[in-house]
């Protein structure tokens, strides 16, 4: 008998089983069309002694030791409230379920909800690092009660990344905080990629080519700039295509898919009366990405010119540095907001220790983000805290060297001038929100406070 199954033999299932299972415990394993099953067992070697295949769900529960923990891979939404509903009536109390697919951390307070009146657990853990990351070592957040995670720990732990030995894996909260990181990881994800295609749009339209491009994000990744994406983007950029022999990206239709964590992100921040800018705007282009025909017709009416940014690359460096930090800073902050908000208690420094390794986003900046965290955020700013607004001082003149020549040459670079602008309006003391104000009293009589008074509800002139 297996002491945890996994149900959902795609991609991802298949892997986090087959990590389990490399770590030395026996998985059962389940997918609705049992083929895929016997599949994921045919191609597992050595490692399909530890899986115990089942064809029905019935065996595949019946299969496991209780008290049961059942892992669940498959498609966020529906496909997850239909397995639970399959699943529920087969368990036993105090039998565990954990959702392991990006979901939406309503369902998932919706889902603990539902589990725990069935007198079952449950836990909502977001899982970071695509096939690979799965298969030998992801970064795990998990959501639930501390009990459910004491239960699985030794597995959680066993198959996670490790940082220096540290595994990046850890519980994080109740409910759905595990889902939360994990949605504002990828909301992170979204803005540093569009932050890295912004940077090759600029260089590729000044000219360099695949090679010289690809050595540059090469040259980064040993410097300040580390990080997966960064490691990955040099990798495509010297990739050709099988068939054609041309550079990968042309061929690649320039149309960017989104799940919709990325924009999930977004609309909890707002919710929150929060806003991550940069975030914002790496959703934004993807959905303008969308409309191909559009820009077509939109660049015929309005043609280029023919200019383009001339950028060195030290200030290229210096600028996406400067806009990662202001990115995690965003984030950072938004996940101090949700703790808040929903009374989790969220660890920030703990949760950038979980990304130094496995997941996407990781970068060298993490280990120093999770210092700066516990020596205490200034005003809940990543930018105030002393080690990054010294890199700030540094880094922010390029980004805004790099914005303004890509702008004035009308080259679109959403969210490096969203990180821009966002830094430049929180370093006014005095901003120039005394006109709104003093526009909403005159249309709506709304009040506003003075500056040379306490109290509130005062009015201009007009009211009388
Ligand atoms: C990860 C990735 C992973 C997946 C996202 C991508 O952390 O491993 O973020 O969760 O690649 O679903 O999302 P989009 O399809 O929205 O880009």
């Amino acid at each position: 008998m297996a002491r945890i199954g996994v149900t959902g033999m795609g991609t991802m299932g298949a892997a986090l089983a087959l990590n389990i299972a490399d770590n030395g415990f026996d998985v059962a394993v389940h997918n609705r069309s049992p083929g895929k099953t016997r599949a994921v067992v045919d191609d597992a070697g050595a490692l399909a002694e530890r899986l115990e295949p089942s064809e029905s769900l019935e065996d595949f529960v019946a299969s496991l030791m209780p008290p049961r923990a059942v892992l669940i891979m498959v498609n966020a939404g529906g496909p997850v409230d239909a397995v639970i509903e399959a699943l529920v009536p087969l368990l036993e109390a105090g039998d565990l379920i954990i959702d392991a697919g990006n979901a939406n951390f309503n369902d998932t307070r919706r889902r603990a909800k539902a589990i725990e009146a069935a007198r079952l657990r449950f836990l909502g853990v977001g899982v970071s690092g695509g096939e690979e990351g799965a298969r030998y070592g992801p970064s795990i957040m998990v959501g639930g009660t501390p009990e459910a995670y004491a239960s699985i720990r030794d597995i959680i732990e066993a198959i996670a990344a490790k940082f220096e030995g540290d595994a990046c894996a850890d519980f994080l909260g109740p409910d759905g905080a595990g889902h939360f990181v994990k949605t504002v990881h990828n909301g992170i994800e979204y803005a540093d990629m569009q932050l890295i295609a912004e940077a090759y749009g600029l260089l590729r339209a000044d000219g360099r080519d695949m090679a010289q491009m690809a050595a540059l994000f090469g040259q980064w990744n040993a410097g300040a700039l580390q990080s997966y994406l960064i490691e990955i983007t040099s990798e495509i950029l010297n990739t050709k295509d099988g068939e054609t022999d041309k550079p990968i990206v042309d061929v690649i239709l320039d149309q960017a898919g989104q799940k919709g964590t990325g924009r999930w992100t977004v609309i909890e921040a707002l919710k929150m009366g929060q806003s991550a800018t940069a975030i914002e705007s790496a959703v934004a282009a993807r959905s303008w990405s969308a409309l191909r025909e559009t820009r077509a017709a939109a660049e015929f009416a309005f043609p280029l010119g023919a200019g383009v940014a001339s950028v060195s690359e030290a200030d290229m460096e210096a600028a996406l540095l400067a806009a990662r930090i202001i990115t995690y800073g965003q984030g950072m902050a938004l996940l101090a907001a949700a703790s808040d908000e929903f009374d989790w208690s969220l660890d920030l420094a703990r949760i950038a220790e979980i990304w130094r390794a496995g997941c996407i986003i990781r970068s060298s900046l993490l280990d120093d983000i999770s210092s700066a965290i516990r020596e205490e955020l200034p005003h809940g700013q990543l930018i105030l805290a002393p080690a990054f607004s010294d890199r700030l001082k540094e880094t922010v003149p390029a980004l805004r060297r790099v914005v303004t020549s890509a702008m004035s040459e009308g080259q679109s670079v959403p969210a490096m001038a969203a990180s821009l602008s966002f830094f430049d309006t929180l370093r006014r003391a005095r901003g120039t929100t005394d006109l709104i104000q003093a526009q909403r009293d005159f249309f709506g009589r709304h009040g506003f406070k003075r500056l040379d008074r306490d109290g509130e509800g005062f009015h201009g002139p007009w009211a009388d």
